[in-house]
């Protein structure tokens, strides 16, 4: 089964308006050629501007985070409805920093995972162990938890609709990259764990992107590997020309 690539851009908390607006007018022409799917998932601030500004072109925008609950009392939280009527169409799920600065569980992944599907928002699982794990040999016990605890109750059909992120902590904004190797062990076993929940129809045809100081210069070599289908870009997300190169590792 061939999947599609899909190389997402995560600003962060980078980028005002004025930013984002001088970053997609030059992103736009540089990338409308790519043969992979191309996303930027940016500050909530900035999802009218980016979604305005990517009409029509092959760019689609995401969101870094969505509520579990519908509405309420969640003070400074977003729902999946005031994304959705912006036009953002995927979301990050889980991304690493949120579990370690901001108190994300399994649990609370799992939850906002249910919610993004069941509103129809599309969304990247980040999922990835810290260095001190890695050293200590519990990489896979690590993953297969996240990945299981994330998919707590999703059925297989809503399942394959998902994107995850392989993102080993000790390589995002440290500018080391997992090897090329490493990344392709460890998101094949991902899969492997994929397929033992869902199946081996829903594991061949999900898609696992690559996350962690992923740039111009080591794209290639990673998206070569197998089961590496896409990335998550963050430090070359802000550039256009670098995060042009990503999306064009092909050309
Ligand atoms: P990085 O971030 O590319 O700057 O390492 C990736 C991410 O955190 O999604």
């Amino acid at each position: 089964m061939s999947r599609r690539p899909i190389i997402a851009g995560n600003w962060k908390m980078n980028m005002t308006r004025a930013q984002a607006t001088e970053l997609i007018t030059a992103l736009k022409p540089l990338v409308k050629d790519a043969a992979a799917e191309v996303v930027i998932c940016v500050p909530y601030t900035d999802i009218d501007t980016a979604v305005a500004l990517c009409k029509g072109s092959n760019i689609k925008v995401g969101a870094e985070n969505v509520a579990w609950a519908e509405k309420g009392a969640f003070t400074g939280e977003i729902s999946a409805d005031m994304l959705l009527e912006l036009g953002t169409e995927y979301v990050i799920i889980g991304h690493s920093e949120r579990r370690q600065y901001f108190g994300e569980t399994d649990a609370s992944v799992n939850a906002r995972l249910k919610t993004a599907i069941a509103k129809g928002l599309k969304p990247i699982v980040c999922v990835g162990e810290t260095l001190e794990e890695r050293e200590s040999g519990k990489t896979d016990d690590v993953l297969k938890t996240q990945v299981t605890g994330a998919f707590d109750g999703i059925s297989a059909a809503d399942a394959a609709d998902v994107v995850i992120a392989y993102e080993p902590v000790w390589a995002i904004g440290t500018g080391k990259t997992a090897t090329s190797e490493q990344a392709e062990e460890t998101i094949a076993g991902i899969r492997a764990e994929v397929k033992a929940l869902y199946g081996a129809e829903v594991a061949e045809g999900m898609r696992i992107q690559y996350g962690g100081s992923m740039n111009p210069k080591n794209v290639k070599e990673l998206m070569a590997q197998p089961d590496i289908d896409g990335g998550l870009i963050g430090g070359a997300s802000l550039k256009a020309v670098d995060f042009s190169q990503v999306v064009n590792y092909d050309a």
